[in-house]
């Protein structure tokens, strides 16, 4: 990587081809359509920001839930009609690794690429035709884009990902990840830290390290763990703030929680999903953890950060779980107290273990039921959480204009709180103490104080 030749931002030509990329799914797609424009911005294309103008459409894919997908179906309908005649659609991410040919029968898509294949996209499209459809779904055990810088896409130029691995080996037995984006691997410490630095010195002031399972990141034959390139990311700078998503709670060791705890700069936000907290449901996910261990270690965080917030996932109505089970989640979430979780119902996928081995028995009426109980329960939890900080002071990152009203600003606390407030002289970018003065379960309301 030559940090003079790479820019953090499109270079938008109106002479070059023009791509659209749409985005769907988790953070790690964000940062893989950043790498994808960065491989095609390479070769030749600009970003433009209509389908209906572009050249090429590519739509990067979600498969973790059904109705993830079904999305994505009606959205290749409706490109179907709005892409010109002479624009091609291409379908890359998991859905593309998952359904590989299948995705071609429509006669709408040209271009299949699975997530371990970005590097063959410029062949692929220069390949491709009506008649000449291109295919490239073969997952890597190496291949981690390391050496390529992504062009970021986002509005605020304040916070960016970077993803530090890629795959999972851990085959929950309810999740489609490790069959769609292959076996764990870690990418190079020093390309990382680099694309850190560039990131600050272009005025970001916020990056959050991806991976699947960050806690088992690994490099120089385990000499390198994920608590040593978080310190080191954290000493780019105190005014860089530090993020880590998703961190498996088996795998969450102390070193972990007494880094973040060390540096003011990393946040003090862990994302911790729990998925049941029931031990039999736990087991047959194949989670590795039960229910007292994954206390001990939210324990171990209250203690030695009392002012981290912890956020989870969690899916209703996995095969099996009964009303006590269900009972067992809802307890689990009260004890932890989590400030916001992302919340589903089970949603059975395709050739996973749960699939093979495993009766999908809870009814629709259950599973919704269920969840809609923890939504609520959540809601409580979230409204509590914030409440608690009212009259407190939070340190906030501004990142942009609230939408409500483009006299206030919002940012977010290092507890990744949205926090908004009336707006000063400040910029986007900057930092502000900001005392909570009222809140709602989703948003704290301050003002800035000197
Ligand atoms: N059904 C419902 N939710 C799922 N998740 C993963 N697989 C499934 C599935 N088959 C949820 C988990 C995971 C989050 C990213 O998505 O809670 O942590
Ligand atoms: Fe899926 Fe489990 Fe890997 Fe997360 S850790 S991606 S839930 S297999």
């Amino acid at each position: 990587m030559n940090n003079k030749f790479y820019s953090v931002k499109p270079i938008l030509d109106l002479n070059k081809k023009q791509i659209f990329i749409e985005t769907y799914g988790c953070q790690m797609n964000v940062n893989d359509s950043e790498v994808v424009l960065s491989i095609l911005q390479n070769s030749g294309y600009s970003l433009c920001d209509a389908p209906e103008s572009a050249d090429l459409i590519l739509i990067n894919t979600c498969s973790i839930r059904e109705n993830a997908e079904q999305k994505i179906w009606s959205r290749i309908e409706q490109l179907k009609h709005i892409k010109g005649k002479k624009a091609h659609l291409g379908i890359i991410g998991c859905m593309a690794e998952r359904l590989k040919e299948e995705l071609l029968e429509n006669g709408v898509v040209t271009l299949v690429a699975g997530p371990d294949s970005y590097r063959d996209l410029p062949k692929l499209i220069n390949n491709l035709s009506e008649s000449n459809k291109q295919i490239n779904t073969i997952l890597s055990e190496e291949e981690t884009y390391a050496d390529i810088s992504p062009v970021r896409m986002d509005k605020n130029g304040v916070s960016a990902f970077i993803s530090i691995m890629r795959g999972c080996n851990n085959y929950c037995t309810y999740c489609v990840v490790p069959y769609v984006r292959g076996r764990e691997r870690s990418r190079d410490p020093k390309t990382i830290i680099n694309e850190a630095k560039v990131l600050f010195e272009n005025g970001y002031r916020e990056i959050t390290l991806l991976g699947q399972n960050v806690n088992s990141y690994s490099w120089d034959n385990n000499q390198f763990s994920f608590w040593m390139l978080l310190e080191e990311i954290a000493k780019i700078d105190p005014l860089l703030r530090v993020r880590f998503s998703t961190s498996h709670p088996k795998d969450m060791d102390n070193a972990v929680i007494d880094t973040v705890a060390k540096y003011p700069n990393i946040c003090k936000h862990i994302h911790l999903p729990v998925q049941s907290g029931s031990n039999a449901v736990l087991k047959r996910m194949s989670r590795k953890y039960t229910r007292e261990s994954y206390l001990e270690r939210v324990e171990y965080i209250k203690k030695v950060i009392p002012e981290c917030s912890i956020s989870t996932d969690i899916i209703a109505g996995f095969c099996g779980e009964n009303e006590q089970d269900h009972m067992d989640t809802l307890s689990i979430m009260k004890e932890v107290g989590y400030y916001t979780a992302f919340m589903f119902q089970y949603s059975q996928r395709p050739n996973t273990m749960a699939a093979k081995n495993l009766e999908d028995d809870v009814t629709p009426q259950d599973k919704n039921r269920r969840l809609n109980e923890i939504i609520s329960l959540q809601n409580e939890l979230s409204l509590l959480s914030n409440q608690n900080d009212v009259g407190k002071v939070f340190e906030v990152l501004i990142e942009g204009t609230s939408k409500r009203s483009d006299k206030e600003l919002f940012g977010r606390t290092s507890q990744n709180k949205v926090c908004v407030f009336p707006a000063n002289e400040q910029k986007v970018g900057e930092y502000v103490s900001v005392k909570v003065l009222s809140c709602s379960s989703a948003t704290l309301k301050g003002e800035i104080v000197k």
